[in-house]
């Protein structure tokens, strides 16, 4: 039994699509819907559609590490909650469906929160504290006291709707306990945090060209991909201990395998999203990673994610 829940709702297995690659129409969304995905999750979302940065604007570096600036190119809101896109990407799937959003200011994202919450059909939103690659609009979450206004404003709101976060990575002790502690402070409103968004701003340098391998930001973007999936596993631990238990905690950064999967698991993980991997593979790697997870569980005579989750044994 692969199944999981989140926000209320039964996956039936606990892998599903990160918000991001081949999440920003109906069409690449029902690829997913169509695979052993546990849910869909469609890309962040701004309240007017936008075409992003300039190009070139993604690079996959040597297998072990992917760059993007893409600067959030989506249809609009309108368009991720409109019964026909629902309708068009769920078809007769009866998985859960959820939006992502990523406003540009504070304004923008609660008028979406306001609108999402009128719509049926939707299981449940990520509110995107995390993009690096909005020129000019630093990581919500690095800033401690904006993410506490993002989240008390939004609190007021008391949204039907369940509400998810997309942190970004966080590596020294005291800042995962400064962006816990605002969390917790929100218990109430949060149903999961996801982590991680990419690294941001890394650089990847093209040695022929002696230039950038992207074009956006002097070439700096967010880095995902299996080199960041050891600096996730961390985040992921590192919420769960510290979070209310009432907090999920997604895992997401460089699952590419069953036995990634089972790793994030381990560390308490809800749930698993694939970002990277989807892009490169499509959605077919739901239906391998997958696969992979029954096979190891079987092998090592789990039957349920439950007989294992958390349950990290300490040397
Ligand atoms: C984009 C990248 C992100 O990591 C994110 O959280 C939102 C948008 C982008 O470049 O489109």
């Amino acid at each position: 039994d692969l199944s999981t829940t989140i926000c209320g709702q039964t996956l039936t297995t606990c892998v599903y699509n990160a918000s991001g690659p081949r999440t920003g129409s109906s069409d690449a969304l029902s690829k997913v819907a169509s695979s052993r995905s546990g849910a869909v999750l469609a890309k962040s979302a701004t309240v007017e559609e936008q075409t992003g940065n300039p190009l070139p604007r993604t690079f996959q570096a040597d297998g072990k590490g992917s760059l993007n600036s893409e600067g959030l190119p989506n249809k609009g809101i309108d368009y991720y909650i409109s019964q026909n896109t629902i309708e068009e990407s769920m078809g007769e799937s009866g998985k859960p469906y959820f939006v992502s959003i990523s406003g540009h200011n504070l304004a923008d994202n609660l008028d979406m929160l306001k609108k999402i919450d009128k719509v049926s059909g939707i299981s449940g939103v990520e509110l995107n504290l995390a993009c690096p690659n909005v020129i000019g609009h630093p990581i919500i979450a690095y800033d401690f006291e904006q993410m506490d206004s993002v989240l008390s404003a939004v609190a007021k709101l008391k949204l039907k709707k369940p509400l998810g976060v997309k942190m970004p990575p966080y590596f020294d002790g005291p800042h995962f306990e400064q962006a816990a502690k605002v969390l917790n402070k929100y218990k109430s409103s949060i149903s999961y945090a996801a982590s991680i968004n990419t690294v941001g701003n890394a650089l990847v340098i093209d040695t022929v060209a002696e230039m950038p391998a992207i074009n956006p930001k002097g070439g700096f973007g967010g880095l995902s991909g299996p080199a960041v999936k050891y600096t996730a596993l961390a985040n992921v631990k590192k919420m769960r201990d510290l979070l209310d238990e009432s907090i999920d905690v997604v895992g997401v950064g460089g699952v590419e395998t069953g036995e990634d999967v089972f790793q994030f698991l381990l560390c308490g993980a809800q749930a698993v999203q694939v970002g990277t991997k989807h892009w490169i593979e499509g959605a077919s790697c739901f239906d391998r990673i997958v696969g992979e997870l029954e096979v190891l569980m079987e092998e090592k005579g789990y039957k349920s994610v439950e007989e294992f989750r958390g349950k990290l044994k300490p040397w």
